[in-house]
């Protein structure tokens, strides 16, 4: 399928100029994580407009408890995963700590190599104005980028934890302030985390390009979660701004507690699940041992 085709089975393949029609006609943009195939098959079956192979598969897949080591390596054998599970959802790839703040150059070719090798549709980088030349370089060689600002996990050590960002008057109008700057730098989107509803809708009314929100209100042109957060996969402690859609925590251990029992009382394997065997042959079997 080429850029910007609908397949044969007439499902809509998902462009940046469709994701601004949306944004010009008010429909919300639906976005999700996915860090594996078959989560991309299920989201990209069920017409997710963004699927973001996001960095939070340190804490959600690799068990590290933030997004700080997560490597090149790690977002691309994922990314690809997505990619080739998601043909018609628009895939973008979670650029790690440190692939992009060296300078210019070495973010265009980490860039580079997460298009080339994972083939996703674009990346994704944290950080406001102090981003403009990556950004820019990346822009320049045609490779799409959405920004993201407020809560930034990369730089939660600087910003003293999991914190709401932009509720001052500085840190609010930074945010508004870095919004232009992004979308004048040249991404095609901006993805807000953790800000105050008001703050997401003056952004959003004020921007050209597509702002999708992560606890940033509903008046964002879309919405993200992490999917592990949306379906209940771990128990435990989610932030403020998550909505559980099921209880996937419960329903794979009450599933696996139940192979634990069968096996343990020899319920499993049953007759239905075991090969058969000719008795003559049996027989000739045990006759030679
Ligand atoms: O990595 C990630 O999952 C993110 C979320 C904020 C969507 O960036």
């Amino acid at each position: 399928m080429a850029y910007g085709e609908d397949d044969p089975t007439k499902r809509k393949v998902v462009t940046i100029p469709y994701l601004k029609e949306k944004k010009a006609k008010g429909e919300p943009i639906t976005m999700l994580t996915a860090y594996d195939y078959p989560m991309a098959v299920i989201e990209d079956n069920l017409g997710i407009d963004i699927i973001l192979c996001g960095d939070s598969l340190g804490m959600t897949v690799y068990g590290y408890k933030g997004t700080v080591p997560v490597t090149m390596d790690q977002i691309l054998a994922h990314s690809g995963a997505v990619k080739r599970g998601a043909p018609h959802s628009f895939v973008i790839g979670d650029m790690p700590f440190m692939s992009y703040q060296v300078s210019a150059e070495n973010a265009l070719i980490n860039a580079g190599r997460l298009m080339k090798e994972s083939g996703v549709d674009a990346v994704k980088l944290e950080g406001g104005a102090e981003m403009v030349a990556p950004i820019r370089s990346l822009a320049r060689a045609g490779i799409p980028i959405m920004g993201h600002i407020g809560l930034t996990p990369q730089s939660v050590s600087a910003l003293g934890g999991f914190k709401a960002q932009g509720r001052d008057v500085e840190g609010a109008l930074k945010l508004i302030s870095d919004a232009k700057t992004l979308e004048e730098a040249g991404c095609f989107a901006i993805l807000l985390e953790a800000i105050p509803p008001e703050i997401g809708k003056i952004i959003t009314e004020r921007a050209k390009i597509p702002i999708i929100g992560i606890g940033a209100g509903v008046y964002t042109d879309g919405q993200v979660l992490v999917v592990h957060d949306a379906l209940g996969f771990f128990g435990g402690h989610v932030a403020k701004f998550v909505k559980q859609y099921a209880n996937l925590n419960q329903v794979i251990s009450d599933g696996l507690q139940n192979y634990i029992t069968d096996v343990t009382q020899r319920t499993f394997p049953a007759p239905e699940h075991c090969y058969g065997m000719d008795s003559d042959i049996l027989e000739a079997i045990k006759s030679k041992l």
